[in-house]
Order: structure tokens, then sequence, then C-alpha cells
């Protein structure tokens, strides 16, 4: 019997399909109404693929095991959406108060661990890196560790290089000046910056206790992609990898559910942080 098809063209099973597909492999939960975010983001696999149409690409998906297209179907259906210090409130926090504090806690071994959790193209990382660098940490054992499902964003987060467009997002001229050089219509980012920075491929569903300890992480705007356990699950992991009393930086838009359990809410200015019990 032929499916439902809705006005994207995707037939109803299929849709389902795509999204227990992207969900068993990423944890993403997409609702009934993307089906303009399919039509959107996997109309281009289908052209490359020389496919008719995302029909066409889910029947390939299920006759045979196909791991790379997967791989590239559910990396297609994931937000990447970052720029330079987003969410200023929290870079005034570790400015003001979160780096100095560490500063005196670190003194002796001059060591901190960062990690950035969802870090896309890495404009994260490289904010925390630029803020060490101005609060005068240049000198000191630095690593920000950035890590993301999306193997293609973390290649791109890795060559420190970015477009005007994104450099024009967030990032005073100031810092634009003293920590980018041109390369051709790009900016690369400075050696300083990046030396700081590894990058890794990583889904935040899996065990995540060996990466740590660290001394604060950023896991902001992925939360809201996850349903309550997937979520709960993922504030235990980074417990486990936070040194006791370390802070965890949460989304602006994301319900902190459950995670008092873990951490105790502290208010920084403006900024919501949460420290590890
Ligand atoms: C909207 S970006 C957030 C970037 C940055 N943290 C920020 O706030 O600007 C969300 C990122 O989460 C990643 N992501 C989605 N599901 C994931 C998973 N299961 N494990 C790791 N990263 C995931 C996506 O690939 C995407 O790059």
């Amino acid at each position: 019997m032929q499916s439902q098809t809705s006005s994207a063209g995707i037939h109803s099973d299929n849709y389902r399909f795509l999204q227990k597909h992207v969900y068993t492999q990423s944890g993403i939960v997409l609702e009934e109404d993307k089906h303009y975010l399919f039509e959107n983001r996997l109309t281009p696999i289908v052209r490359q693929l020389g496919l008719g149409s995302i029909n066409d690409l889910c029947a390939l998906l299920q006759a045979t095991r196909q791991e790379e297209i997967s791989r590239r179907v559910v990396e297609a259906m994931t937000t990447n959406e970052t720029y330079f210090f987003r969410d200023p409130s929290h870079y005034d926090a570790i400015r003001s108060v979160l780096l100095p504090r560490l500063a005196q806690e670190r003194r002796d071994n001059k060591r901190m661990r960062f990690w950035s959790a969802a870090a896309s193209t890495g404009q994260e990382s490289y904010s925390l890196a630029m803020s060490l660098l101005e609060g005068g940490f240049g000198d000191w054992d630095i690593q920000i560790l950035g890590t993301d499902f999306s193997s293609q964003v973390l290649e791109r987060a890795k060559s420190g290089k970015f477009h005007q467009i994104e450099v024009n997002r967030g990032l005073p001229a100031a810092l634009l000046v003293k920590y980018f050089r041109r390369a051709g219509v790009d900016w690369q980012v400075s050696e300083a910056a990046r030396r700081m920075t590894r990058f890794e491929t990583i889904d935040l569903r899996k065990s995540m206790r060996s990466l740590g300890p660290f001394d604060l992480v950023f896991c902001r705007n992925v939360l809201i992609y996850f349903d309550t356990e997937t979520k709960q699950k993922i504030m235990e992991e980074i417990h486990g990898t936070l040194f006791r009393g370390g802070w965890l930086l949460l989304g602006g838009a994301e319900t902190a559910f459950g995670v008092e359990k873990w951490f105790e809410r502290q208010n920084i200015g403006s900024a919501t942080v949460y420290a590890a019990r």
C-alpha cells in the first residue's frame, strides 16, 4: 500500500524512518513538523548521489548498509549554528570571576583544562582561548578540548579559518586585529590560540569519564535537541568529567532539567553557572 506523502514529498513511512534513524544515531529528536528541514538538508545529498528524491535516499539506506551515506544524513540533520562570544554574560563571568579563581587554585602547576562539548566549527573554543590570552595565561599549560558529533564541522574548527561573515558575528574588532590574520578571503586564528585547542569527534551519549578532569565545561545549545532521558544521562556524564566545584555552562534556552542533582546553580552578574557538587 502506498504511504501518504507530505507537502515536502517525503512519504510518511520514510519520514518516520528518517526520524528514527537520526534519533538512534545521534539522539536528536526531530518532531512531526520538520519536513522542510529534511527537505533543505537532504536534497543536496540526494543530488550528489544522483538520486531522484528523499524517498529514493531512504530506499537506499534501508536496502543496504551504507555507513558513509548514513553518517552524512545524520550530520546533515545537526544544527551547527554558533558564533564568537555567544552569550557574552558567560564570558564576562569567566573573565571576572572564574578565571581569577582558577588562577589562584592552579597557581602551583599553572594548568587548566576546558571542554567545549558541542564545539561545532570552533568559535566557542577560540573565544575561550582569546579570553585566556587576554587574561595573561599565554604561558600556562592550557588545553581546550572541542568535541562534536559531526566530523565535518570539526574539520573547519581544526583549520582555525573563518569566513568574513563569521568574524563579523560576535568578535570585537580589537580581537580580530590582535588574534587573526588574513588568509585569502578568510581569516586565520593565531597560533597562540590554536595551540591551546584540540578537536575530536565524540558522541555525547557515550561514556565521557576518560576525557576529564576539567575545570570548566561548555555544553551549550545542544541539549535542546535531546529528550529528557538523554539530557539527564549527559548531565551525569559531564559531572563525572569535572573537578569537584568545576563549572558547567549551559545554553540560555536550555532548561536545566534535573541538573540540580549534580550541580549547584550560581549567578555571576547576569550569567547562570553550575558548580559540580
Ligand atoms: C547549535 S551547535 C552549538 C555550538 C556551540 N556550543 C554554541 O553554543 O555556539 C550544536 C552542535 O551539537 C552537535 N551535536 C548534536 N548531537 C550531538 C551528539 N549526540 N554528540 C555530540 N555533539 C552533538 C551538532 O553537531 C552541533 O555542531
